[in-house]
């Protein structure tokens, strides 16, 4: 066997993840340890100063909600959600996050995160929700707070969390191993948060070749806060509930600046606007496809509507948005040529900021927005809990948001803990909580550590594990590094063997089975029950074959245990969509043999993978409304 160190670390709470959400659990989890004279770490796969969906920065916070300057209640946030979700979402979750999290967007600002602000001092926002940011080092701030928290010592990097240990039904901590040196990794703890993001790379990417890695979603989030949580036990929620973003074509740019304060429309090749030459469509998806805005699904249903009828390509016209604006000043040249300048540098930072490949793309084909509009197009299917999607673990809510009639099935004692006992959740690891973005992940991992601590000091005592156990870990984890050693010489092309899968071969398939069956960029995102039932029946044998993985270095295992993460994560969406007989979110996917929305699946789909028997359990939870 590999002979890897094995390094323990004991803490009391453990952090598993380093994104917004695990930043926000740091600064929180830190001051209520140190008050409780208890200890907390966070780990980390990568830098915490450029990991996650944030590493490359933002250009605007998608959540804040104003709420003491009276620029809207709670409740119209909660309504905003549930109808962008068509009424799939917990409540209570949505608030309890919305009532957090302005605090956290001026904790934000008092770290050194330029926030835009008009001549009078406010904020600048994107759209009712949004506020513009110089967000190129957003998480570089965010990081350096929580290290500054939680302290050094507290923090590890470049070590990839497998998953989890259990003592019976409680979490006992997690394995993982060090990306960079010989280190097998145990961290046992009284609770665990887990932030380890959603998942990419599940389905096929549109991006081929030496771009294969260019995606939406971010390559290192790779379904490990899924399988960390399937594994321990807990029940998922949503699962169904991928997102598929609208992007600039190919380097998946930000399209919200261009919509929400550019005003810019977006046409077919026809020059046809689809969201007014479709707008009858809308009726089908009644009460959401009535609502303003019009939900994300069917933003996007519209547009596909016309890209199947052969009505592409479709282009964001960022030559007419800013024409539109600069018109006003068209009586003073000198004014106007200001303005124009000021556009043309604005539409390139809001790529600079997030997504610098776009601005890349722009300047290889000579693309000057002012002058000429540029493709968007669906992107594949991603899982990402805290955006408009919804997948992750089922959480309890807080206490003061419940209801006689939401109590039993919403509440069980520690906000954000998942099914199992001193399991927390937060950002893109917690479902039915979707539009939390950068900001509300950030303010939720605060809310999930403080109930954490809390769930610590009520069951303040290890949990055991045995070593055999752990040593039965070890063997598995570095499995692949093994058969790699052992067979790899039999071929005269290591990637060519009998006996052993390449992580990079094993992913392709991976996204074969789901771009062709479940409903990818290949298949129109069109899905059906005898489709599905075929993927799982090829799924099924794409898991035998993860027992046969190698690792030629340390590397190739992290992407290994990514690309198994990935598989469990796929599992679980096929068998809920397979589970929720209806079509409810028409541009995320399409079952064909269910293509109406329908009343009695008004409710939440949820799944176990129960780790006694290795069967999986679907069940139908009640969606409650609670404001209105
Ligand atoms: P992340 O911030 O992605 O963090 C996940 C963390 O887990 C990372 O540190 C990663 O390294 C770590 N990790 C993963 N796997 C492992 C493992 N196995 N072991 C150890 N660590 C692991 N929000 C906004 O407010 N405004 C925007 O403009 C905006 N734009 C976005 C643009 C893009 C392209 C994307 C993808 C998201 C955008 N969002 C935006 C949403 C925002 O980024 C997410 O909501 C937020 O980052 C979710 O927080 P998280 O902590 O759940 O995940
Ligand atoms: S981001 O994740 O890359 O920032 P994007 O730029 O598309 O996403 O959107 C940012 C915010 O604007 C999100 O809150 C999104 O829901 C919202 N948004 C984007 N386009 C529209 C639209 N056409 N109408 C309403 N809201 C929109």
């Amino acid at each position: 066997m590999a002979n890897f160190e094995t390094v323990t670390v004991n803490t009391d709470l453990l952090i598993v993840g380093g994104g917004m959400a695990a930043c926000g659990a740091a600064v929180e989890a830190a001051y209520w340890a140190k008050k409780n004279g208890l200890n907390a770490v966070i780990v980390d796969k990568a830098a915490l100063d450029r990991s996650g969906a944030v590493a490359m920065g933002l250009s605007a916070i998608n959540q804040y909600v104003g709420l003491k300057d009276g620029d809207n209640t709670l409740t119209d946030y909660v309504n905003y959600v549930r109808n962008d979700l068509m009424g799939i979402t917990r409540e209570d979750l949505v608030a309890s996050i919305a009532r957090h999290v302005d605090g956290t967007v001026h904790l934000f600002e008092k770290w050194g995160l330029p926030i835009w602000k008009d001549e009078d001092g406010k904020y600048v926002h994107e759209g009712r929700w949004q506020l513009m940011i110089n967000g190129e080092s957003y998480k570089v701030v965010v990081a350096e707070a929580a290290k500054n928290a939680i302290g050094i010592d507290n923090l590890y990097e470049r070590v990839f969390i497998v998953g989890p240990l259990m003592d019976g039904d409680r979490v006992a901590g997690a394995v993982g191993f060090s990306v960079r040196e010989e280190k097998f990794y145990v961290f046992k703890a009284k609770a665990v948060l887990v932030a380890m993001g959603g998942a990419v790379h599940v389905f096929k990417p549109r991006s081929a070749g030496e771009g294969l890695g260019r995606a939406w979603y971010p390559p290192w989030n790779s379904g490990s806060s899924a399988y960390f949580t399937l594994k321990a036990g807990a029940e998922m929620t949503c699962q169904e509930v991928r997102f598929i973003p609208v992007r600039f074509k190919d380097a998946y740019g930000p399209v919200g600046a261009w919509f929400l304060l550019f005003k810019s429309r977006a046409t077919n090749g026809f020059g046809e606007n689809y969201m007014q030459t479709n707008a009858s469509e809308l009726e089908k998806w009644v009460p959401y496809g009535k609502v303003k805005p019009v939900p994300a699904n069917l933003r996007n249903w519209l547009m596909m509507l016309d890209v199947m009828d052969g009505k592409g390509p479709i282009y964001m016209r960022t030559e007419e948005a800013i024409a539109n604006i600069a018109e006003q000043y068209k009586d003073d040249p000198k004014a106007y040529k200001k303005k124009m300048k000021e556009l043309e540098s604005e539409a390139w930072e809001d790529f600079l900021d997030m997504t610098i490949s776009q601005a890349f793309l722009w300047a290889a084909t000579n693309v000057a927005p002012e002058e000429r509009s540029s493709e968007i197009a669906a992107a594949e299917p991603y899982f990402i809990g805290s955006h408009s999607g919804a997948s992750g673990a089922w959480v309890s809510g807080p206490e003061d948001l419940q209801t006689d009639e939401t109590r039993g099935e919403y509440f069980w004692g520690y906000a954000h803990m998942s099914t199992v006992k001193g399991l927390f959740c937060a950002g893109d690891a917690s479902g039915a909580s979707s539009h939390k973005f950068s900001s509300g992940s950030h303010a939720e991992g605060r809310i999930a550590a403080k109930a954490a601590v809390k769930f610590i000091i009520d069951n303040n005592t290890m949990p055991n594990v045995s070593d055999e156990t752990i040593e039965g870990l070890k063997k598995e984890i570095l499995a692949p590094l093994d058969r790699f050693a052992q067979f790899s010489k039999n071929t005269t092309d290591p990637d060519v063997n009998p006996d052993y899968i390449r992580p990079k071969m094993f992913m392709f398939r991976l996204q074969k089975i789901m771009d062709e069956y479940a409903g990818g960029v290949t298949s129109q995102f069109m899905t059906s029950k005898v489709m599905l039932d075929k993927g799982l029946e090829l799924l099924a044998f794409l898991k035998e074959d993860s027992e046969k993985l190698a690792a030629e270095n340390l590397h190739e295992l992290m992407r290994c245990w990514e690309n198994i993460h990935r598989m469990w994560q796929a599992e679980a969406h096929v068998r809920t969509i397979l589970f929720r007989e209806e079509t409810r979110w028409p541009g995320y996917y399409f079952r064909a043999d269910c293509p109406e929305m329908k009343d009695d699946w008004k409710v939440f789909a949820n799944c176990r993978w129960d780790p006694a028997s290795g069967e999986w359990e679907m069940k139908k939870r009640p969606v409650y409304q609670i404001f209105d």
